[in-house]
């Protein structure tokens, strides 16, 4: 089960010393009076609160799922659409894997290469990535593509699934340089199945930012919890404030803010999305009654796209294999129901504080994803980080590094960096790495197939980049 306050010391490290309201202070504030006199206050609305506040107002409560949509994709407002907002790094809000260390994507390349080499090799290459963020990962892959050998000339393009023109930018800007045709797509149904290629793709902290719902197991079936605000006297059925997930029983992330201008309900009457959502896995069905369930109908779809990318004709056991990839994000093989939470500054904090202004995440449920894939791709997993990157030879890759280091600082600063993506009271087990291929015959989710060892992988070495 994952441990919350583990999650919490790793998006710690690189805490810079704010409290996760500390930067509210110097926002403009106005001054509430409560029902008991005191005056409190609160922080300017930000401008996707007003657009939900307005919706709420306007239609009704919404979903979880629009509400995270429009926090986050919301196409000025949103937190990864609008420019202005620092997302990544010391300044930012959080730090991801390929951003720590340059040994992550290059083990995710020899992977990639491996089941190329086995499968399909000699074959043109299109390469994609979902949500690519700073482009970093992309870089790295692609350095050690074209380092190899059997890779170097045959990658055709790079196709990355992107929404936000602020981080197209930042893709273009690192990649330019790298040689290889560009492509953007807003959408992975957009990109057309090619069965001359091998498609690889990888996606990296991506479903963890797409829209999910709420459900909640009553007696009378599926119901889904929406979001009212605050002060909405006509949405009266307030949930527990703990939550009661039995998929998950961990306490809530952060604590609701009394603060916010938003509270969870349960919607009066079953809904047709709610039980279709419920129904949407056989697994769901064991979750007792007052159980929440986290679903992404959103995620799903996605996965199923790609497998069909990937899907193999079973009557033409000649066709080679049309591709693999991975995914890596927060989550395990597993349902959650009480995993949704905020970033900013390195700290969790409610989903509620600062609409627009703070990245928000909820745990991947990763047999999701393989029912998903309905038999038209083998997968491998999930394993956590930390079987995978040891596995596919982190330490032979590291001691290459330092080798070539030049200061002993720098040689320092690898090892520890490197550290920190295995960590196993932190990233080392939150998040996890799922390969599927387009190959046939079983899945299996050993490491030695899935996952071949570093023994496998001496043949590729790759010199010191
Ligand atoms: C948490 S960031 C991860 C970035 C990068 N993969 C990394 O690990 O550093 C999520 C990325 O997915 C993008 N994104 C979010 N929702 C998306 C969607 N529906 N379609 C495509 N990209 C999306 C964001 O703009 C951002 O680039």
């Amino acid at each position: 089960m994952l441990c919350r306050n583990r999650l919490v010391q790793s998006r710690f490290r690189t805490h810079v010393g704010a409290k996760p309201w500390a930067s509210l202070a110097s926002l403009k504030h106005r001054t509430l009076t409560t029902s008991r006199g005191y005056v409190t206050q609160a922080p300017a609305q930000t401008e996707v609160e007003k657009i939900l506040l307005d919706t709420i107002k306007a239609t009704g409560p919404i979903s979880y799922a629009t509400y995270m949509q429009l926090c986050l994709s919301h196409p000025t407002e949103g937190y990864y659409m609008n420019p202005s907002n620092p997302v990544f790094g010391k300044q930012g809000d959080f730090i991801t894997s390929p951003e720590i260390s340059q040994v992550f994507g290059e083990l995710i390349a020899i992977w990639l290469i491996i089941h190329y080499t086995s499968t399909a090799p000699g074959r043109k290459i299109r390469l994609i990535e979902l949500g690519p963020g700073r482009g970093t990962l992309m870089q790295d892959v692609l350095r050690v593509f074209s380092r190899i050998t059997a890779t170097q000339e045959q990658v055709t393009e790079v196709m990355l699934v992107e929404t936000s023109p602020a981080m197209r930018a930042l893709q273009e800007e690192k990649l330019e340089g790298s040689g290889f045709k560009l492509t953007w797509f807003n959408s992975i149904d957009e990109i057309p199945r090619d069965e001359d290629q091998f498609t690889m793709i990888v996606a990296h902290e991506f479903f963890d930012a797409l829209p999910f719902h709420l459900l909640e197991k009553t007696h009378s079936g599926w119901r889904e919890v929406l979001i009212t605000s605050a002060s909405d006297p006509a949405a009266p059925t307030i949930l527990k404030a703990s939550g009661s997930s039995l998929t998950s029983t961990d306490p809530p992330f952060a604590t609701p803010s009394k603060k916010s201008r938003f509270r969870p309900v349960l919607a009066p009457n079953a809904t047709f999305s709610a039980t279709t959502l419920g129904a949407s896995s056989p697994r769901f069905a064991s979750i007792p009654v007052g159980g929440r369930l986290e679903v992404s109908p959103t995620s799903f779809k996605v996965a199923k796209s790609i497998g069909e990318l990937l899907r193999h004709d079973p009557d033409d056991e000649s066709t080679p294999s049309l591709g693999c990839g991975l995914f890596v994000d927060y989550g395990g093989d597993k349902a959650y129901g009480n995993s949704f939470r905020g970033f900013r500054k390195h700290k969790i904090v409610d989903v509620f504080n600062r609409p627009g202004k703070c990245d928000l995440t909820v745990n991947v449920d990763f047999a999701f994803l393989k029912e998903a894939f309905s038999n038209n791709v083998i997968t491998f997993g999930p394993i956590t980080q930390y079987n995978f990157l040891t596995g596919m030879g982190l330490n032979q890759r590291l001691w290459a590094l330092q080798r070539s280091a030049l200061s002993e600082d720098r040689k320092s600063a690898i090892q520890s960096s490197a550290k920190r993506l295995i960590d196993l009271t932190g990233m080392g087990i939150q998040y996890s790495f799922l390969g599927f291929s387009g190959l046939w015959g079983k899945s299996d989710s050993s490491n030695q197939v899935g996952y071949p060892r570093w023994s496998l992988l001496r043949l590729t070495t790759i010199r010191p980049l």
